[in-house]
């Protein structure tokens, strides 16, 4: 593989500047990109029990740079972030006699990726981590931004930090091995970067999606590197969510709500929850006479050709009580000082932080989406 190949963008934070890295096979050559970083230090792979076939690939490669690498398999699954793990995992790192200098690697989705951030912003007082994200939705948001931590009963994510890595490797071939099921959810954070502030990257969506998903590798990297660039451009001015980066959560108020609500049992993909919570924020955004009806068509329209869920019954009939999900609403990060923030857009690349809707309006929303199944 030749450096050349690989394409960078730069994140921009206060704690540090880094390159998320683009190309293909880049876990087989993780040892050229990752030198400079790993050189002679003690490595601690946190890998997706389910990579164990890639895990080895990986060891071989970071080996050839690292001073020594030792690997710890974690469960897939949202449950995985818990306590439990972070005690087993602190535990267990600390026993291989790592020091300050000593670097994590997470190898897996969301869940090792936040997971493992969360272990390196509290062991030692903070050591430095590396993301290869092996989902299409961590390549385009987990791993980037510095957003660590695991699941409380009361919520997703209400335990964690902000804690940046130093960099991170996405390996465009390694997303071949997704089903399209989830390969699908992670193409709902791509669309929902283009609706929070680039329309022409929703047209190319409309156009290109399709071959996106199928498996196009050419327009696969080029909707990848476009999504991670806007996130970038969204953290440098706010990385901590003072304001603008609560953008990034459109459609996540209900979806987060929804995924708890079925206790992250596997039912529905995180992506999947989005997509339904997208098409519901536009609706909340009809309902307060923010958007026209004719850009939730559009959106609708471009998630049924790619086959992504726009109502709770196209995926399960669960979900039963509306005002249990309006009461795990009102648990989420984005509420503050009581009141409930939400992401609403006004069209189609464009949306704003609005506060104090009516909560009859939810409600009825919420009741039109459950009680119609
Ligand atoms: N996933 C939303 C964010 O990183 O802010």
């Amino acid at each position: 593989m030749k450096i050349s190949s690989i394409k960078t963008c730069v994140v921009e934070t206060k704690e540090r500047h880094y390159k998320i890295y683009f190309g293909n096979d880049i876990v087989k050559k993780a040892n050229i990109i990752l030198d400079r970083y790993i050189k002679h230090k003690s490595i601690v792979i946190i890998y997706d029990k389910v990579l164990i076939r890639k895990l080895n690939t990986l060891e071989i490669s970071v080996s050839k740079a690292a001073s020594n690498v030792t690997s710890i398999g974690i469960n897939s699954g949202e449950n995985s972030k818990s306590f439990n793990n972070l005690n087993f995992l602190c535990e267990k790192i600390i026993k291989t006699g790592i020091d300050r200098k000593s670097i994590l690697i997470a190898f897996g989705g969301g869940v090792i990726g936040d997971l493992t951030g969360f272990v390196a912003s509290v062991l030692l007082r903070g050591i430095n981590f590396i993301q290869i994200p092996t989902t299409m939705l961590s390549q385009v948001d987990s791993s980037i931004g510095g957003k660590t931590g695991i699941n409380s009963i009361f919520g997703k994510n209400l335990i964690g930090s902000f804690h940046q890595p130093i960099a991170v490797l996405s390996d465009a071939n390694i997303l071949n091995s997704l089903n399209s099921r989830e390969i699908l959810s992670g193409y709902a954070e791509i669309i929902k970067h283009s609706l929070i502030q680039d329309k022409n990257f929703f047209l190319w969506l409309e156009k290109n999606g399709k071959n996106v998903i199928k498996g196009n590798n050419k327009l696969r990297t080029e909707c990848i590197i476009r999504a991670c660039k806007i996130k970038s451009d969204i953290i440098k001015k706010d990385e901590f969510e003072f304001g603008q980066r609560a953008l990034l959560n459109l459609g996540h108020t209900f979806g987060h709500a929804i995924e708890s609500y079925l206790e992250y049992d596997g039912t529905i993909l995180h992506g999947e929850a989005v997509s339904i919570g997208i098409i519901m924020a536009f609706k909340l955004a009809i309902k307060t006479n923010s958007c026209s009806q004719k850009d939730l068509d559009s959106v609708t329209k471009h998630f049924n050709d790619v086959g992504l869920p726009v109502s709770l019954r196209q995926i399960t009939d669960k979900i039963k009580s509306p005002k249990k999900i309006w009461a795990l609403m009102q648990n989420d990060k984005k509420s503050s000082e009581g009141i409930l923030k939400f992401i609403i857009p006004s069209k189609i690349g464009q949306c704003s932080i609005k506060r104090n809707i009516d909560p009859e309006i939810i409600l009825s929303l919420l009741n039109e989406e459950i009680k119609n199944e």
